[in-house]
C-alpha cells in the first residue's frame, strides 16, 4: 500500500531506500528492509500495477561483535567509564582494570582512550582525563546499521572492516513507476470466473490475476501396481526366462464341455455342483463345440475308448453345454491343446496359435514320418471363480498360475524337474511331491514347500501328467505326453508380503495407501 501511494503521489519512486516502511522511524536502507519491499513489488508485478528496475550496491551491516558494541558501547569507552576522573578516587591500576571489564577490551579500548585523549596515568594507576565524551566508533556502527554505510566515507568503513566491527553485503535497491494496470487499492485480484461475478456484472471491472504458465503443476496421483500383479510380474518372468509362451486367457465364461468334459472330469462329479461353480442364467447354453470332437468326448466318458473303459455313465448334453464361470485355468489350457493338436487331426494350425509351439517336427527322430505334433510350452496366470465359503483365506474368484509342457515321451522325473527348476526360481528351495487324486491327470501330485517362517510344509501347488482319455479324442498321437501344474498367485502373494487375511489384500476392505506403498517384489 505504501509502495502504491506513493507512486500516486509522486508517480515515480526513484530510490526504494528512500521509503519509510510502517512502524520505522528511519528511512528502509537496510538489506532486510530491501528485501521486505522486493517481495511487495513481486507481488504488484504479477499484477501489472507497476514495474521496477533493479539495482546492485554494497552495503555494510555490523557484525556481532558490532553489535555488542552498539549496546554497550565501544572498548575505549568502556575504558573510559569505569575509571576515577583524575585527582578524585584511587587511580585503578592494569591489573584491576583486566578484572572489570576482561583481559580483551581492557587491552584494545586502553591505547585507544589513550590515542583519544580520554583517559591519562596517575602513578601507576590509570583515570579519565575528559569528563565528557563522544563514542565516535559506536556512533558509526550506529550509522552503518541504520543506512547500510558511512557518511565519514570508505576510509572509516576500511578501518571498521579491519577491527571486525563491520561486514560487507551485497544489497539491492529498486526504481519503481506505475505498471498498466496500477490503483491504488491491494484487493486481491480474481482467480476465477465465478456464476455471481457473471450475473452481478462485476466480472466487467474486477481485476484478475494472470495465469502463470511456468508454475510447476500439481503432481498426479497415478496409478500403483496391485501386489498380485507385482508377484504375477516375477512368476511371468521365470516362465518367460524358461522358454514358455502365454496363453491367452481372457474368456472367464466357459462350458461345462471345456471345463469338464474335455478334460475327462465325469459329468455326476462335485466339483460340478450348484455349490461349487458359478452358472450362468442368461444365456444358459453354449454354442455347439466341434461336433466330431464332441462325439469323441462323450463316447469316451460313456463308453470308453483308446484303451480305456470310460465311466460308463450317463451323458447328458446339457450338462456339457452349460455356461459357467470357469473353475480353472485348466479349461483355457484344455482349447490351446486342442488348437494345437489341429495338425495332428489334419486341420491346418489356426494362425493365433502357431505363436505358441516350438515349430519343428520332433517326429523324425523319433523315426517317423511328420504327424503334424510340434511340442510347446504354454503357461497362463489368470482369474477363476468358485462358490467358495468365503473366510480369511479363501475368495469367491482367485488367480492361478498354470504351466503346461507338451512333448513326446515325457515323463514324471520331466514334470518334478520342471517344478523344481521353476520353485526355486520363486525362491523356494524345498520342495516335496505327494501323490493325489485330480480326474484328469494321471499319476497327480501334490506340491509341498517348507516355509522357514512357519517352519512346516505347507501345498503350494498340484500337478499331474494328463489322461490320455484327454489327449486322445484331441487327436495327439499317443507318444505325445503333457503335463501340467498349478498354483494360485494368491498363496505367494500373502506369504511374500506377510499377509494373513486375503481381505486385506483384495476387495472394499484393502488400504489403497498399503497398496501404494507395497514394495516390488524379487524373487
Ligand atoms: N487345475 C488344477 C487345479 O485347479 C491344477 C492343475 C493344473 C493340475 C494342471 C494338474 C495339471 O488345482
Amino acid at each position: 500500500q505504501l509502495i502504491l501511494d506513493t507512486l500516486n503521489s509522486q508517480h515515480v519512486i526513484e530510490d526504494t531506500r528512500n521509503l519509510v516502511l510502517p512502524g520505522q522511524a528511519v528511512a528502509a536502507s537496510t538489506s532486510e528492509d530491501q528485501i521486505t519491499i522486493l517481495g511487495a513489488l513481486n507481488s504488484l508485478l504479477s499484477r501489472d500495477m507497476i514495474q521496477y528496475e533493479t539495482h546492485e550496491v554494497v552495503t555494510h551491516a555490523p557484525t556481532a561483535e558490532g553489535a555488542q558494541i552498539l549496546k554497550e558501547g565501544s572498548h575505549e569507552a568502556r575504558v573510559w567509564s569505569v575509571l576515577p576522573p583524575k585527582g578524585h578516587g584511587t587511580p585503578m591500576t592494569p591489573v584491576q582494570l583486566k578484572k572489570e571489564i576482561g583481559d580483551e577490551t581492557a587491552k584494545v579500548g586502553q591505547g585507544r582512550a589513550f590515542k583519544n585523549g580520554w583517559i591519562g596515568k596517575e602513578g601507576d594507576g590509570l583515570v579519565k582525563t575528559v569528563s565528557e565524551i563522544k563514542d565516535v566508533t559506536q556512533l558509526d556502527i550506529q550509522e552503518v546499521a541504520n543506512t547500510g554505510t558511512l557518511k565519514a566515507g570508505e576510509k572509516v568503513l576500511a578501518d571498521l572492516r579491519k577491527r571486525k566491527l563491520i561486514v560487507q553485503k551485497k544489497g539491492q535497491w529498486f526504481t519503481v513507476r506505475k505498471g498498466p494496470q496500477f490503483s491504488t487499492s491491494t484487493a486481491k485480484p480474481e482467480t476465477d470466473l465465478t456464476v455471481d461475478m457473471l450475473t452481478s456484472g462485476s466480472w466487467k471491472t474486477a481485476s484478475y490475476k494472470k495465469y502463470n504458465f511456468e508454475a510447476e503443476g500439481i503432481p498426479t496421483a497415478g496409478g500403483a501396481l496391485h501386489p498380485l500383479l507385482k508377484v504375477r510380474e516375477e512368476i511371468r518372468n521365470i516362465f518367460l526366462e524358461m522358454g514358455f509362451a502365454e496363453m491367452p486367457t481372457s474368456s472367464f465364461v466357459e462350458s461345462g464341455f471345456w471345463c469338464f468334459d474335455a478334460l475327462f472330469v465325469p459329468q455326476q462329479h462335485p466339483a460340478r455342483d450348484l455349490q461349487d461353480t458359478f452358472y450362468l442364467s442368461d444365456p444358459k447354453e453354449s454354442l455347439p463345440p466341434n461336433p466330431e470332437y464332441y462325439k469323441r468326448v462323450s463316447t469316451i466318458h460313456e463308453f470308453g475308448g483308446y484303451g480305456s473303459a470310460g465311466y460308463r455313465a450317463p451323458w447328458s448334453p446339457e450338462e456339457s453345454s452349460k455356461l459357467l464361470l470357469r473353475t480353472h485355468t485348466t479349461a483355457s489350457s484344455a482349447h490351446m491343446l486342442y488348437k494345437l493338436a489341429a495338425k495332428c487331426r489334419g486341420e491346418s494350425l489356426e494362425d493365433d496359435s502357431k505363436e505358441f509351439t516350438h515349430g519343428t517336427s520332433t517326429a523324425e527322430a523319433s523315426g517317423k514320418t511328420d504327424d503334424g505334433f510340434r511340442p510347446a510350452k504354454l503357461f497362463s496366470i489368470d482369474r477363476v471363480f468358485r462358490n467358495e465359503t468365503m473366510d480369511a483365506t479363501h475368495l469367491a474368484e482367485f488367480h492361478q498360475v498354470e504351466g503346461v509342457v507338451a512333448d513326446r515321451n515325457l515323463t514324471l522325473a520331466d514334470l518334478i524337474g520342471f517344478m523344481r527348476v521353476f520353485f526355486q526360481k520363486m525362491g523356494i528351495e524345498k520342495v516335496r511331491f505327494k501323490p493325489a487324486y485330480n480326474p484328469y491327470t494321471e499319476p497327480s501330485l501334490e506340491i509341498f514347500a517348507f516355509h522357514p517362517m512357519l517352519d512346516r510344509w505347507v501345498e503350494v501347488g498340484n500337478s499331474g501328467m494328463f489322461r490320455p482319455e484327454m489327449l486322445e479324442p484331441m487327436g495327439f498321437p499317443k507318444d505325445v505326453r503333457v503335463h501340467g501344474w498349478g498354483l494360485s498367485l494368491e498363496r505367494p502373494t500373502m506369504i511374500r508380503y506377510g499377509i494373513n487375511n486375503i481381505r486385506t489384500l483384495v476387495g472394499h476392505k484393502t488400504s489403497i495407501e498399503a497398496i501404494e506403498n507395497s514394495p516390488a517384489v524379487m524373487f
